[in-house]
């Protein structure tokens, strides 16, 4: 039972942990065919990352804290060092977390909370804007069809 006095988190407005490992799921699906960025995930088996991403999400959005418990502070950006995150990288993360969070299918306001939260941890993620030379020719690089736009961003006709 919820007590009154305490406002209810957005992770269980969501659903609690069935909810982000839908969305953890569909982000790593993206990021297992990604030519750019699977080759920066040191482990051949994407699991133990997805596990780190789900821990680390759940304990930002007011679930359990098992990710600080193994891991210690988050520090992500210090996490992110050795990694080149060009703006490249992060508009590709960013696509792979659009899909993540379309396949979702939140109510608006939890949508937007969430995207907007992603959208600034990823812009502030980025620590290079070196081209990396990983995964297709960066020269003219289209994004091979990847979208950063939310599903219901058509531009509204006033
Ligand atoms: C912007 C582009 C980004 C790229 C290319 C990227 C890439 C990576 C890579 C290659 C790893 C190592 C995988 C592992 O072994 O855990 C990693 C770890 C991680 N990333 Fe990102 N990342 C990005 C943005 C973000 C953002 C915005 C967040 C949070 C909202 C995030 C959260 C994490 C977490 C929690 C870990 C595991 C940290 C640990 O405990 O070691 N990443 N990321």
């Amino acid at each position: 039972m919820s007590d009154p006095a305490s406002p209810i988190s957005f992770y269980e407005q969501v659903g609690g942990r069935p909810f982000f490992e839908r969305l953890v799921g569909v982000f790593y699906e993206g990021i297992a065919d990604d030519p750019v960025l699977r080759p920066m995930y040191p482990e051949e088996d994407l699991g133990p990352a997805r596990e780190r991403m789900l821990l680390f999400l759940e304990q930002y959005w007011g679930g359990p804290t098992t990710y600080s418990e193994r891991r210690g502070h988050p520090r992500l950006r210090m996490r992110h060092a050795s990694f080149p995150v060009n703006p490249d990288a992060r508009d590709r993360w960013l696509a792979h977390m659009r899909r993540a969070v379309d396949a979702v299918e939140l109510p608006p306001l939890l949508e937007a909370t969430l995207w907007d939260y992603l959208q600034r941890a990823a812009y502030a993620m980025v620590n290079t804007f070196e081209s990396t030379g990983i995964g297709p020719t960066a020269a003219g690089r289209d994004g091979h069809g990847l979208s950063v736009t939310a599903r219901n961003d058509e531009p509204t006709k006033e």
